[in-house]
């Protein structure tokens, strides 16, 4: 093969392998969160009417069928005092990153299996990274 038909496959592979990528999304946690600075909170304000029957989204708003998600990014899994979390839950240690959160909502079950959450997930990516945008603004905005 000639040098430059070589070049050639090597781009067309690479190519081939980046479309592969965006096919399946966002992979790392770099790109999650660049991909999440780029979402509309405003737009994931508009999904989270699902969650809202189940959780409240503000600073004590206390428990529903769900815990309280405020300041849900980068809290302790299952930690919300009085809520009776699943056996799924329950003394983890993990926290609450974009990626963990964007496991659990595309797929609670398969993220968490025996997570009692009774909701089917976000399935559509473009709807799911906007909700993240939207989680991550419940919080103070003062820091
Ligand atoms: C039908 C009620 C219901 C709906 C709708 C629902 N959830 Fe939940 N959610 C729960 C329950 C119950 C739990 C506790 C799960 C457990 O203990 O395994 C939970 C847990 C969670 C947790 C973990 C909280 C923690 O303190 O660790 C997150 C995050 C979450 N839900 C986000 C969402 C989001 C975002 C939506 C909307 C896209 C949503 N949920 C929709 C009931 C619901």
């Amino acid at each position: 093969m000639s040098p430059r038909l070589f070049a050639n496959a090597v781009a067309a592979l690479c190519g081939a392998m980046f479309l592969g990528l965006a096919a399946v999304g966002p992979v790392s946690a770099s790109e999650l969160q660049t991909a999440v600075e780029g979402a509309d909170a405003s737009a994931g304000e508009g999904v989270f009417r699902r969650c809202l029957a189940c959780h409240s989204n503000t600073a004590g708003g206390g428990n529903r069928v769900g815990p309280g998600l405020w300041g849900i990014v980068g809290r302790q899994v299952g930690s919300v005092d009085g809520f009776r979390y699943s056996a799924a839950m329950t003394g983890s240690e993990d926290v609450w990153t974009l990626e963990s959160l964007n496991a659990y909502l595309e797929n609670p079950r398969a993220a968490f299996p025996g997570t009692s959450m009774g909701f089917p997930g976000v399935r559509s990516e473009t709807e799911r990274l906007n909700l993240l945008a939207y989680l991550q603004t419940l919080k103070d905005q003062t820091e």
